[in-house]
């Protein structure tokens, strides 16, 4: 057989096949691979949790497991104490293990040093930071936003805040100086760190600039900003206001300064994070220290398979929640060394992953299907230039996975020889939900997986019902478990209807009545795989980030001339989704160009660059039920090209038309 033939015979099995087993070698050394884990946690539940919380150090151990008599205020590990920084950080200096790498922080360009944080180094500057915080008069409890890029900075901060009991609010730094502003007002947070910018693509970012203006637009008092010099000589030299204060300096002021870490109990909130839903106002997802921090932990654990000799790597911003937990808390807790990279992977070549990886000879590689589907347009012969043999794990997160996509990571950058984690989850579940366990189960390129070991995810019809295998459904989580938001700040009502409604029996204090409906749409097959088919309410999904359709179109409403919006989510081949934008203009015309650039940049300050419309239709009206709503499904079928069958019931039919035409035009 020619070599050619050998490739073509090995593509034509990878793409008939649809289950593959965990090589052996995976299995041999796996953190879990006895598959009784699951009996394990249905036949003690929730006793079986405290594996979870035994990766920790507690400094007085938990009275109960599960406290879930204010359903579904649920409590985990209550009357437990500890502290996150020092169960990331301290506890593994302890031990003995001081010199080893917890950071590798690369940076985007390539002629600059990385920079290693070993352990100790992490202690010292987390110290350093926490005593400047409390010199800065930040108290335990309050809320510290941290508006910052992948800087080694970052996580320094975030560590510092929890070593006093101070929750963080990390902003995306590519989200917009309102969107800043929202976030700081609704946290009612005094307190701020970011940065004078960072590079993207060889170019250094103003940074400062747009948390400048975030800042203007902040109602309270701000007592204090703290700004990290990143760029050096690059940067924009901006003058800094008196109640601002250099990074630097600052550290420098506390040079070796001791900061015992505070006693938290497990409720206690370790941070904060704002995402999208289906109104205009994000909502504002709290973890607690213990539930969260065991949980992130144990999937860390069980799922990543990492290990303190790991040389481990997310590829996610820490400004979402996946550097939240698989970046920083998880992989820290669990004594490894994480990888940080501030740049894009194609700066200054495709390669720039592959040549990381092979670099620090990367263990684990966990990023989204939409990088996965750019490494594919760009091809193969960027890893094959790489030695990654030195693989073990890979995982994906964000959106559902492209068999396709699935069958190309696992060839060409896992070599068929590391098992691939497909992990559902979201920001409120502070944690992987659905996904293989990589030492135990067989993958089906396409489905996530069974739910994990203790996790009671479920796919159910209207009514909450189970639906037969291969059905489309809902998915429903019946069981609580510890990573679980807690709550929405400041708004019980709203965690409640947002969550607990659909298919709870909201008068009951009895838990089996309350099922958590995470908004997804999903199927599941017999051997109980889950196949997570995408959001159900008006929330898109582009390139894995999560954007509220209503944040977007009263961003386009507030441009001078427009009069309605509507957005929706039309496929697209790298993105996922992507924003599709139909709008009428107040004198019912057409836009013209300086509208459509008015309303492109009237998205981008108002969110940011991803929430960026893709397209931007002028139509005269917007098609409509007799009723008078907005009919989305139909649009989203037009912005995907696709045949809109049966338009009868709509009250203005003849929209459709000139709508299809005008896309199709574009
Ligand atoms: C939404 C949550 C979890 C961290 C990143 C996103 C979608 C997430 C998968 C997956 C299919 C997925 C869901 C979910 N999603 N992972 N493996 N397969 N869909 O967090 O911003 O809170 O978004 O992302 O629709 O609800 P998020």
């Amino acid at each position: 057989m020619t070599e050619q033939d050998a490739a073509g015979e090995l593509e034509a099995r990878l793409t008939e096949q649809d289950s593959f087993e965990p090589p052996e070698s995976f299995v041999e050394q796996a953190n879990v691979s006895d598959p009784g884990i699951y009996e394990e946690f249905e036949e003690n539940w929730p006793g079986a949790w405290e594996r979870a919380a035994d990766l920790l150090d507690w400094e007085s151990g938990y009275d109960e497991v599960l406290d879930d008599s204010n359903p579904p205020f649920y409590e985990w590990f209550t009357g437990g104490e500890l502290n996150a920084s020092y169960n990331c950080v301290d506890r593994h200096v302890a031990e003995g293990r001081g010199d080893e790498a917890a950071i590798e922080w690369v940076g985007e360009p390539t002629e600059e040093d990385d920079r290693t944080y070993t352990y100790a180094e992490l202690q010292t500057e987390v110290e350093e930071f926490a005593a400047a915080l409390r010199e800065l008069g930040v108290e335990e409890d309050d809320v510290v936003t941290l508006y910052m890029p992948m800087i080694p900075e970052l996580p320094v901060a975030m560590l510092a805040c929890a070593r006093i009991g101070a929750p963080h609010s990390v902003v995306f730094a590519g989200f917009s100086a309102d969107a800043l502003a929202t976030r700081m007002n609704a946290a009612d947070s005094e307190h701020l760190v970011t940065c004078d910018g960072y590079y993207r693509r060889g170019d250094p970012l103003d940074h400062f600039e747009k948390a400048s203006e975030g800042l203007a637009g902040v109602e309270h008092d701000v007592s204090d900003v703290v700004v990290v010099d990143r760029l050096g000589d690059d940067g924009f030299g901006h003058d800094l206001a008196d109640n601002h204060h250099d990074y630097d300096d600052l550290v420098a002021d506390h040079e070796g300064a001791s900061v015992e870490p505070v006693t938290r109990d497990a409720e206690d909130m370790l941070f904060l994070m704002y995402t999208s839903g289906t109104t205009g106002e994000p909502k504002g997802v709290k973890h607690t220290t213990g539930g969260y921090l065991s949980y992130a932990a144990w999937t860390s654990h069980a799922v990543l398979d990492i290990k303190p000799e790991d040389t481990y790597w997310c590829s996610a911003d820490i400004g979402w929640i996946t550097g939240h937990s698989y970046i920083v808390y998880g992989p820290l807790a669990l004594g490894t060394t994480t990888v940080m990279y501030e740049g894009t992977p194609d700066y200054p070549n495709e390669d720039r992953l592959w040549e990381i990886v092979e670099e620090y000879e990367t263990t684990q590689l966990y990023t989204a299907p939409t990088a996965i589907r750019a490494f594919m347009k760009w091809g193969a012969e960027y890893p094959e230039q790489h030695d990654l043999s030195s693989l073990r794990l890979l995982g994906t997160v964000g959106e559902p996975i492209n068999p396709r996509a699935w069958k190309w990571y696992y060839k060409h950058i896992g070599g068929e020889d590391c098992p691939i984690v497909d992990t559902w989850w979201q920001t409120e579940t502070g944690g992987m939900m659905v996904t293989t366990l990589p030492g135990v189960g067989d993958m089906k390129p396409g489905s996530a997986g069974p739910a994990l070991p203790g996790v009671d995810a479920r796919v159910v019809d209207t009514k909450g019902d189970e639906v037969e295998p291969g059905r489309a459904g809902y998915l429903t989580v019946d069981k609580p478990w510890p990573g679980m938001l807690r709550t929405l700040y400041n708004n019980d009502e709203r965690f409640v209807s947002e969550y607990w409604t659909e298919y709870s029996d909201t008068e009951s204090s009895d838990a089996e009545d309350w099922v958590y409906f995470p908004e997804d749409g999903a199927k599941i097959d017999d051997d109980g795989y889950i196949t997570v088919l995408g959001r159900v309410d008006d929330v898109i999904n582009v390139s894995g980030h999560r954007l509220g359709t209503m944040e977007i179109e009263s961003a386009i409403v507030g441009v001078e001339g427009v009069a309605e919006a509507a957005v929706v989510g039309g496929d697209h081949d790298l993105k996922g989704e992507a924003v599709y934008a139909y709008v009428l203009t107040e004198d019912g015309h057409d836009g013209d160009e300086d509208l459509r650039e008015e309303i492109i940049e009237g998205v981008e300050d108002a969110i940011g660059p991803i929430a960026r419309p893709e397209a931007v239709v002028f139509t005269p009206e917007l098609p409509k039920t007799r009723s008078g709503k907005i009919m989305r499904r139909l649009l989203e079928d037009i912005a995907n090209g696709e045949d809109l069958g049966d338009t009868s019931t709509l009250r203005n039919p003849s929209v459709v038309d000139d709508i299809q035409a005008k896309v199709s035009e574009d």
